[in-house]
């Protein structure tokens, strides 16, 4: 039977989006009888050494992280390159371990997470890997927050493609459309959010106005610190 090590790439940790969407893609893995993943988070020192040191021994890993600034953490950055030594070693291995990724963002457009999908196509290639395919989801914060109804067929989902890497070590093309939801607001959907948005009685500014006030730095909220050292 196969292993499976499942890496979280969030700096929150064991409470972060990320893990929350990793975990029914766990559960199908294990339906399949599948032995139980070894879970490790990237943002614990530890389980970041013990993350390098047992990658090559691994049947399949699993990489999920969220979309920060429209790229991966850090974090993940430093693991991937904490890696090069199995580019060089990749062609001499026999056995290499299947690499699936999982990418959720805060916006819901699916289109933000699409350029990392496409570097990590190409760094299981880079590391003599087979490539299990990208799982990539808007609006990552949904699922801890919506109620368990809401979340019902998202969770389904998530399963089907866990117990697909169990058994076919891929992810269908077919699952991963429908997981990554909305690819991209119509026109109209789009304009009417670009509106709400720049309207000075914006609903999605509330939050972050009140986030503001309550930090007594409302005065300062157009404060640009760092504008003086931008090359004119
Ligand atoms: C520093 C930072 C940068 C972010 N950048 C983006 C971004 O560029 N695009 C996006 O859709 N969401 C962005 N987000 C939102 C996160 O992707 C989202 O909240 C995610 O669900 C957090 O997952 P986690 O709990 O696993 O860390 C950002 C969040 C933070 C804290």
């Amino acid at each position: 039977m196969s292993s499976l090590l499942v890496l979280n790439g969030s700096p929150r940790g064991s409470h972060s989006n990320s893990m929350c969407m990793m975990s029914p893609v766990i559960e199908g893995w294990k339906s399949s009888g599948a032995p139980e993943p070894e879970v490790l988070h990237l943002a614990q020192r530890g389980e970041f050494e013990r993350a390098i040191e047992h990658f090559p021994a691994a049947d399949t890993v699993l990489l999920g992280m969220p979309l920060y600034t429209d790229a991966m953490p850090a974090l993940v950055k430093l693991y991937i390159e904490a890696l090069a030594p199995y580019v060089e070693s990749a062609s001499q291995r026999d056995q290499k371990p299947t690499l699936g990724f999982l990418v959720q963002s805060g916006f819901e457009e699916a289109l933000h997470s699409r350029p990392l999908e496409h570097y990590f196509e190409k760094l299981a290639r880079r590391l003599g890997s087979p490539y299990a395919g990208t799982i990539v989801r808007g609006s990552g914060w949904s699922l801890p927050l919506m109620p368990e109804n809401e979340n019902r067929a998202l969770v389904t989902h998530l399963r089907a493609l866990g117990n697909q890497l169990a058994r076919n070590r891929r992810f269908s093309e077919a699952e991963l459309r429908v997981v990554a939801g909305t690819e991209r607001f119509s026109p109209t959907a789009a304009a009417w959010l670009s509106l709400a948005f720049s309207s000075p009685a914006a609903i999605p500014n509330s939050h972050w106005d009140r986030a503001l006030e309550k930090n007594n730095v409302w005065d300062r909220r157009y404060a640009a610190p760092y504008a003086d050292a931008l090359p004119t």
